[in-house]
């Protein structure tokens, strides 16, 4: 039984909780869903199964699976005049900016599933969220390019939906490659929970007060954005493609360890793992996998990433922080080769880990015995005083 935070009785806070979905062991480097690793699930399952495993607890049976498939599905498209949002963004915003405010502008559409006290109102504002992401961030990415939007279609699976709503141009008709499918849809399921991340305390935090899902859910996008959290994975390629070459990269180390050069190695450390971050390796795996598989295995920007690891590793400064690559070291490198820019990257994270904060949401929300968020702190100003008038100050 995974050692689990609990509720100190003297006060009522969400800044530690407990929960059943994900348990993580940093200096072991293990993580689980539901008590399932995230490697075999990574390799034997897919995205809308782990989906169906986070939200209810237990793998599916082959109808129980068809039926959650089938309900995402239908909920694919967004309500036509959600467009309007996007046409208020300059064409430069970036695709989180517009993910967040369309996410948050939900919370006024969706009336029959805001109910939080409602269990069906929190069930279809579950497969909304998660039906509706992939549609929201290929809008905001055909949005930026100035290309039209492409609808969600039924007779594609969640990954290649994603692909070909971020990819098909009305010019031709865009044909779904499972090698891009496949490992679109690993890398949702690499990113679809963290335990209490900041952006799931941000989501639990704003879901304590009973707020609307859809608005705690884009303040979870908010928190995401970051590049200390999902942003990083867009600041990591950016960081390799600085470094550029190989013998480069003596130099970067030697800035990532200079206190005063703000330069860190994107996509290196963690805030728990204190070793291989286990969705990295996985990552690395299929870097090399879908590099291969789209003849690109000569990739540049990879041997940099290689090369980097293997001196980062072998130096003191990180091998004394435990700063070992994580979770976004690896994934730029793919979504780059399957035609991704870097402003949506994150995005790709933020679509992937809505199952990870529906799923805390949800547990929070149907535990009897929740109580609204107060963390606690450290007071450290000034003691009491009498106030003094302006003359005499
Ligand atoms: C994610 O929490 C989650 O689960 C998040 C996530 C998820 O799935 O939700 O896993 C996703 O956010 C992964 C992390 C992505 N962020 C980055 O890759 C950004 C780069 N990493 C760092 O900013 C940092 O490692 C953090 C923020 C990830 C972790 O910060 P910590 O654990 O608070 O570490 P720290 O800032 O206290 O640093 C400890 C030491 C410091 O040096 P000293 O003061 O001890 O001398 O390690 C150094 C730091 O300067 N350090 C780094 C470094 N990360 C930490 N030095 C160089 N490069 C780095 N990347």
């Amino acid at each position: 039984q995974a050692d689990v935070f609990t509720y100190d009785p003297g006060f009522t806070s969400t800044a530690s909780c407990e929960s059943a979905i994900t348990y993580i062991d940093g200096e072991e480097g293990v993580l689980l869903h539901r008590g399932y690793p995230i490697d075999q699930l990574a390799g034997k399952s897919h995205f809308l199964e782990v989906c169906y495993l986070l939200l209810y607890g237990e793998l599916p049976s082959a109808a129980q699976l068809e039926d959650f498939e089938k309900r995402v599905t239908n909920h694919t498209m967004v309500h036509e005049q959600m467009h309007r949002f996007f046409t208020g963004f300059r064409r430069d915003a970036h695709p989180m900016a517009v993910m967040v405010g369309v996410v948050g502008a939900m919370s006024a559409f969706y009336h029959d599933s805001t109910d939080i006290s409602d269990p069906w109102h929190r069930e279809v504002a579950s497969i909304r969220l998660i039906a509706k992401m992939p549609t929201i961030a290929a809008m905001a990415y055909k949005y930026s390019i100035g290309q039209p939007f492409v609808y969600p279609r039924n007779d594609l699976d969640y990954a290649s939906n994603f692909l070909r709503m971020c990819f098909a141009v009305p010019a031709e008709e865009y044909q779904v490659d499972p090698i891009l499918s496949r490992a679109m849809d690993r890398i949702f399921t690499l990113h679809a929970d963290h335990e209490q991340n900041a952006s799931t305390s941000t989501v639990r935090l704003a879901s304590s007060s009973g707020a609307n899902p859809f608005a705690c859910i884009a303040a979870g996008i908010a928190c995401l954005w970051g590049p200390a959290h999902g942003g990083a994975n867009q600041a990591a390629l950016e960081s390799l493609k600085e470094i550029g070459t190989p013998d480069r990269i003596p130099e970067f180390i030697a800035r990532a360890k200079d206190k005063d050069d703000p330069f860190r190695l994107m996509g290196f450390g963690h805030r728990v793992y204190k070793n291989f971050d286990p969705r990295a390796k996985v990552m690395k795996q299929s870097a090399d996998e879908v590099l291969d598989l789209l003849g690109v295995e000569n990739n540049p920007i990879l041997a940099v990433a290689k090369e980097l690891e293997k001196q980062a590793l072998a130096d003191d400064y990180f091998v004394d922080r435990k700063l070992f690559p994580n979770v976004d070291f690896y994934s730029g490198i793919i979504l780059e080769a399957m035609g991704f820019p870097t402003s949506m990257f994150t995005p790709i994270f933020a679509l992937s880990r809505t199952v990870g904060w529906i799923s805390q949401w949800k547990e929070m929300i149907e535990d009897p015995g929740m109580k609204i968020g107060r963390p606690r702190q450290l007071y450290t100003g000034a003691t009491a005083r009498d106030y003094v008038e302006v003359e005499n100050r």
